[in-house]
């Protein structure tokens, strides 16, 4: 798919005050500083259209982007991110889970993994908690770039297995670099099938 245009159109911090209109939107989640924002910029080749930082906690509220004014790609604040006050921990938790429940509009929610990691405990929580309110999710494991060589497969293997332990079936995931533009050819021919079917 050809990205046209992606422009920022709102950013808001409840599901019920994002955009009207009823194109298919699709949702980036995942812990702080996993490269949510980046990997907007990536598809889009838009650099600083979505704001990206070496700090986590970063994005703290629900972006919308507009592309080739038939989508949505929208960029959601991190979870997980132990050094906010908890009372702030739960302000985001709630714009999350409200979002990712009450959004209609929302068509897939892709989960953002950190492919250098083990299987993290949170991650594994969001995605079971997604499970059992029949949430549509895909995975893209990130930061493929900083592994070393054999490590990548390594652990995306680790995590996959992980979930075959719950799941009967594995959701699509996806491996991205949003340095090397790895993944983002696939990515997008994904969201396009479904903006289609
Ligand atoms: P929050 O908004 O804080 O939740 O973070 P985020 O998930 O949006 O992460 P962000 O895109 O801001 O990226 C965090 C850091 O990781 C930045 O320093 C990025 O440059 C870096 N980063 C993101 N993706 C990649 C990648 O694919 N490769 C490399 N090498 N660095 C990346
Ligand atoms: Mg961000």
């Amino acid at each position: 798919m050809k990205i046209n245009s992606a422009e920022f159109e709102i950013s808001n911090s409840r599901a019920d005050q994002c955009p009207k209109s009823n194109i298919p939107e699709y949702a980036f989640i995942g812990r702080s500083n996993v490269g949510k924002s980046s990997l907007i910029n990536m598809l889009t080749q838009r650099k600083g259209l979505a704001m990206t930082s070496s700090t986590p906690g970063k994005t703290m509220l629900i972006n919308h982007f507009r592309i080739n004014d038939e989508w949505y790609l929208v960029d959601l604040p991190g979870y997980g991110y132990a050094k906010r006050s908890k009372k702030d921990q739960e302000k985001l938790q709630n714009i999350i889970s409200f979002y990712v429940l009450e959004r209609e509009q929302l068509t897939n929610l892709f989960v953002l993994i950190d492919s250098r990691l083990k299987p993290q405990k949170i991650d594994l929580e969001f995605i079971e908690w997604l499970g059992e309110n029949g949430v549509p999710f895909s995975i893209i494991f990130t930061k493929a770039d900083k592994n070393k060589k054999g490590e990548l497969r390594k652990n995306v293997e680790t995590f996959l297995d992980t979930l075959r332990e719950q799941w009967e079936e594995l959701p699509p995931h996806f491996i991205t670099s949003s340095e090397s533009r790895l993944g983002r050819e696939e990515l997008l021919n994904y969201i396009d099938n479904i903006n289609k079917s």
